[in-house]
């Protein structure tokens, strides 16, 4: 990663910025480098997730240039949560400054799957990145190779095993393989296709089987993920 990369800022600034935020304001970063690991759709789950769970005001980003997120928030037609723009990977910073002083307590941002200069500057940014990870091989590699990014850039981690399988071997084994990269999130969120369809209606388990399984792990998750950051960001979180 080159220093232009940043826009002029260099790796020790961007720490300093990530120290700025970290000081009041959760910054939850959704990223992998495996296409299709599953970002989005916990991205939007995390964002009905949150505020239901009391932590809030949330707003929502995609840094994947309308990507999933942003197709999933369009299918919702006004509903909430909040989806900001990003203003740009030279801008990102003053965005979140901004929503900092609107209020926001919590701001979630989705990645796409390549690791570009707004990417490594959300990395950078975030309180916490998490990174979810298919029961594969290929899932892995990028999954630890994304949390090596963010550790450098002086970022906490957690991989989430995602659209795992029960019974299947490699969906047994993905949390002891990780945990060799780094910290597991303990809950792991199994393919569902109602998982699928509510996304594909706008919404998420959370809202259309709130009583279900998978809205049961993406709690559990939350609680987990909640917790982390109580422990980095310096916030009187409600709840
Ligand atoms: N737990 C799940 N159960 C069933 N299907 C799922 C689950 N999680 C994600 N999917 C499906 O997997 C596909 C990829 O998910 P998603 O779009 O969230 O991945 P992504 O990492 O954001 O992809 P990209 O890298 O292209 O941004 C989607 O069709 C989504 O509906
Ligand atoms: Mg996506």
């Amino acid at each position: 990663m080159s220093e232009s990369a940043y826009y002029g800022l260099s790796e020790g600034e961007l720490r300093e910025l990530g120290q700025l935020y970290r000081a009041g304001l959760a910054i939850i970063a959704v990223a992998s480098g495996a296409a299709g690991s599953g970002k989005s759709t916990l991205a939007a789950s995390l964002a009905i997730q949150a505020p239901r769970a009391g932590l809030g005001p949330m707003v929502l980003m995609d840094a994947a240039r309308r990507g999933g997120l942003t197709q999933w928030w369009d299918r919702r037609r006004g509903q909430k949560p909040q989806l900001s723009s990003l203003g740009g990977a030279s801008r990102l910073a003053d965005t979140v400054e901004r929503l900092h002083g609107m209020g926001a307590k919590l701001i979630i941002i989705d990645t796409g799957p390549n690791m570009d200069d707004m990417v490594e500057q959300v990395l950078a940014m975030a309180s916490l990145v998490i990174i979810p990870c298919r029961p594969e091989r290929n899932d892995v590699f990028a999954a630890d190779m994304t949390s090596e990014v963010a550790q450098m850039l002086g970022t906490k981690t957690v991989f989430v095993v995602s659209s795992a399988i029960r019974g299947a071997r490699m969906s047994d084994q993905i949390a002891v393989e990780l945990a060799k990269h780094g910290t597991v999130a303990p809950a792991t969120l199994f393919r569902r296709p109602e998982v699928a369809q509510a996304i594909a209606k706008g919404q998420t388990v959370l809202e259309t089987d709130p009583e279900g399984e998978a809205a049961k792990e993406l709690e559990k998750l939350w609680e987990y993920i909640h917790g982390r950051l109580g422990k980095i960001v310096q916030l009187n979180f409600p709840g």
